[in-house]
């Protein structure tokens, strides 16, 4: 780590290039052009001929702001399923003397040398990394370190696309057919696979005869069709999306009851039925006794109270039996 230099720039390139660098920089202005005009910074020759290279791909920029009160880190999470022009700027506001604050970039916990910018205005420090990232290596995680007394962090965590399968279980009954699937929100991988469990092992889906992968309407979703559903059909699946950039994977469960299980919750019912008819019966029957014996209205109240009692106990407890019943299955 180094303080800062009285001349704000590339902390990368060794002395003696940099004013060949400013000379190639002088000699095509046109490159230069292609930065934000906005940005405080001026451009680094070596990172134009880079961004000339990939000039194809998008340019993704993204910042993180700190102030020298911040006690926690400042993280952000970016979505990236193709290669792609990073732009990456911490700003930190302070009060201090800008120059005695240490700046530093790491890749995880690898510090990066090269190609990171430093630039001042007032009392806000920025610092600039740019990069490309064309292959899975290069996901993961970029911080930015500002250390003055305490050391402020800022993290760009980069990931390849969610899917979205879902969180509940997929219920179906044997015999009928069901279509699971998955997507991600603006993403286009490069293909999808659909995979079931073999005991604790993956297996691709494709050889089965009733299981179909189809294509979705989009290249963001895909569905797998199961026909004449099995019982062992039953089970965990996962689908997985191949990106330029990695890969991400979504596990969704499928429940496959016979057709005797829904009609358990229906036989419960008729049980209860039952079970309440027989107590409102032998209720009524042992008031009717009671009034016999006596006409004490007091007394009738009270049975008529208990009455009430017995029966709500009883509505309480029967759909709780009920649920406990399907979930046993
Ligand atoms: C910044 O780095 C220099 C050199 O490594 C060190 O002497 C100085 O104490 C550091 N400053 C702070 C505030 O950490
Ligand atoms: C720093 O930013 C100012 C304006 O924000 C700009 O004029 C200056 O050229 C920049 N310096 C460097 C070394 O990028
Ligand atoms: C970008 O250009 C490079 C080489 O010029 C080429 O290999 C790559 O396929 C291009 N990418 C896109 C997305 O066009
Ligand atoms: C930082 O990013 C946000 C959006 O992500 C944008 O609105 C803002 O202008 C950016 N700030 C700077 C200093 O680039
Ligand atoms: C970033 O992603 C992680 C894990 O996926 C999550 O726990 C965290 O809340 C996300 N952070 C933000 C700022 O979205
Ligand atoms: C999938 O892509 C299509 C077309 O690009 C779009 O209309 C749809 O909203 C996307 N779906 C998701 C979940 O992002
Ligand atoms: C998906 O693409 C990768 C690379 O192109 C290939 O290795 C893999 O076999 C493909 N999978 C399917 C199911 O097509
Ligand atoms: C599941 O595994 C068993 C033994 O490990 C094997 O005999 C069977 O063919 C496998 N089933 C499928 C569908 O791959
Ligand atoms: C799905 O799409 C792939 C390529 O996009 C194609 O090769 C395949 O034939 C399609 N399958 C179906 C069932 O449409």
């Amino acid at each position: 780590m180094r303080a800062l230099p009285g001349l704000r720039g590339p902390r990368g390139p060794t002395p003696g290039l940099l004013p060949f660098l400013c000379l190639l920089a002088a000699a095509r202005p046109s490159l230069a052009d292609g930065s934000d005009p906005d940005s405080p910074f001026t451009s680094l020759p070596v990172r134009e001929e880079m961004m000339a290279k990939y000039s194809n791909l998008s340019l993704e920029s993204h910042n993180i702001s700190l102030t020298e009160h911040a006690s926690m880190p400042i993280e952000k999470n970016i979505t990236l399923d193709r290669p792609a022009n990073i732009q990456l700027t911490c700003q930190l506001t302070t009060s201090r003397d800008l120059n005695s604050v240490n700046v530093t970039w790491k890749k995880g916990d690898e510090l990066l040398e090269n190609n990171y910018l430093i630039n001042e205005t007032g009392n806000i420090l920025y610092t600039q990394y740019m990069f490309t990232i064309i292959n899975s290596k290069q996901m993961g995680s970029y911080s930015c370190f500002f250390q003055e007394e305490k050391e402020l962090r800022g993290t760009f965590h980069f990931k390849v696309p969610k899917l979205h399968g879902r969180n509940k279980p997929l219920i179906s009954y044997v015999g009928d057919s069901t279509v699971l699937t998955c997507k991600c929100e603006g993403c286009f991988p490069l293909n999808w696979t659909w995979y079931s469990s073999n005991g604790s092992v993956q297996v691709p889906v494709g050889v089965q005869k009733n299981k179909c992968v189809m294509n979705g309407t989009y290249a963001n979703e895909t569905s797998l069709k199961i026909t004449w559903l099995l019982e062992e059909d039953g089970g965990s699946y996962w689908c997985r999306a191949l990106f330029q950039l990695g890969e991400s994977e979504e596990h969704i469960e499928l429940v496959v009851l016979s057709y005797l299980v829904p009609l358990k919750p229906f036989l419960a019912i008729v049980a209860e039925v039952v079970l309440l008819v027989t107590v409102i019966l032998l209720c009524e029957k042992y008031t009717q006794k009671k009034q016999q014996h006596s006409d004490n209205e007091k007394e009738f109240e009270q049975i008529e109270q208990l009455k009430s009692d017995d029966s709500n106990g009883i509505e309480n407890n029967a759909p709780r039996l009920r649920k406990t019943e399907s979930a046993a299955q």
